[in-house]
């Protein structure tokens, strides 16, 4: 797999892949910059050897429509602040004519083709840049076309941070010592159901949040090592629903992290946003910092968590990516990994 470092990028037009499809509040601000910071030793290396950025991003998912909530403005606010110089944000259609040195994309997914992964879309957003550089590890387990298909048409490198996300993952994957206990909570459950059996298999125990338990009962799943799923024991209402895992299960998971040498954490264990849903979570992050067992934590929202309360640091890794963290974990090729030549290598 290139990476930037195998190229000089003087005078050449970048399109940069980067996610920042970051958490926004109900007034449309970013709640966690997490994700675009960790985007700009790539922006600035590039920036700095003289290259044209295009920045490309999906926010949300307005499936392949406009849709003002999601536009770029936040994040362009971000980037203004941190590159210290103008963004302009345009659709891709009126790319060419911006001036200066960075141009951010509107949300990729307005545009349909993205999501269908349509290829002709692809060469035309192609036929804006010398070379196209993909740093978005956490959207690399999607076959959409700014991840799969640009790199058909343009010399293609992984960025910084897509470079950096591999080797820490690669590492806890080929040496985790154990006991090795995965936590898998969170929303996109039927993302995540599907990589319970895979992650069964390498880890000693993996419990499972409240929503995607009641998936698992919901689809009748059968699991392959059943011996190794902790499943929540009560869950903390509100609402009406369960909210936040119940006294009980933080105690039982609490205890599963105690002994543990390594542990991945995919996904919060309740409504996070709401701090009277997030004592659960809180309870079991203190339980891995406690255990000083080798420790990532990914996901856009339980990063934003863990940024909230002072505790990213006292990880061993936090990762941008969510699902596409789950999934390489999970030994799953990742298509936007595979486009780049990385399992080739
Ligand atoms: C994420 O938030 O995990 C990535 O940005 C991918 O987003 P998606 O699940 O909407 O494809």
């Amino acid at each position: 797999m290139k990476t930037i470092r195998d190229q000089n990028f003087q005078g050449k037009r970048v399109l940069l892949r980067c996610d920042f499809n970051a958490p926004l509040d109900e007034n449309g601000n970013v709640i966690d910059d997490f994700r675009i910071q960790q985007s700009l030793p790539t922006i600035t290396h590039l920036l700095e050897q003289g290259a044209k950025l295009f920045l490309i991003s999906h926010l949300g998912s307005p499936k392949g429509k406009v849709q003002d909530s999601l536009s770029f403005n936040p994040i362009r606010k971000v980037l203004e602040k941190y590159l210290n110089q103008p963004v302009a944000e345009v659709s891709f259609k009126e790319a060419e004519k911006i001036e200066g040195s960075v141009a951010l994309l509107e949300n990729i997914r307005f545009n349909p083709g993205e999501e269908e992964n349509d290829e002709s879309f692809a060469k035309e957003l192609a036929s804006l840049g010398d070379a196209f550089v993909n740093d978005a590890f956490s959207a690399s387990h999607r076959s959409h076309a700014s991840i799969v298909s640009l790199p058909k048409f343009l010399p293609s490198y992984a960025g910084l941070l897509l470079e950096k996300e591999v080797l820490a993952l690669e590492h806890f994957l080929k040496h985790p010592a154990h006991p090795f206990v995965a936590v898998v909570g969170g929303k996109k459950v039927e993302d995540k159901l599907s990589f319970v059996d895979a992650i069964s298999n390498l880890a000693d125990f993996v419990l499972i949040g409240n929503l995607l338990a009641q998936e698992i009962a919901k689809k009748g799943t059968v699991l392959k090592n059943p011996k190794k799923i902790v499943l929540p024991l009560d869950g903390y209402p509100g609402d009406g629903k369960e909210l936040d895992i119940g006294p009980r299960t933080r105690t039982l998971f609490a205890e599963k992290i105690k002994d543990a040498k390594s542990v991945f954490w995919a996904g919060p264990l309740g409504l996070i946003e709401k701090k009277e849903y997030a004592a659960g979570s809180l309870e079991v992050a203190k339980a891995i910092i406690g255990s000083f067992a080798f420790s990532v934590a990914g996901g856009g929202n339980l990063s934003a968590f863990l940024g909230e309360y002072n505790l990213r640091d006292k990880f061993s890794y936090v990762s941008t990516g969510g699902g596409a963290t789950l999934a390489f974990l999970a030994g799953k090729k990742l298509p936007g990994l595979e486009a780049l030549g990385y399992y080739a290598d």
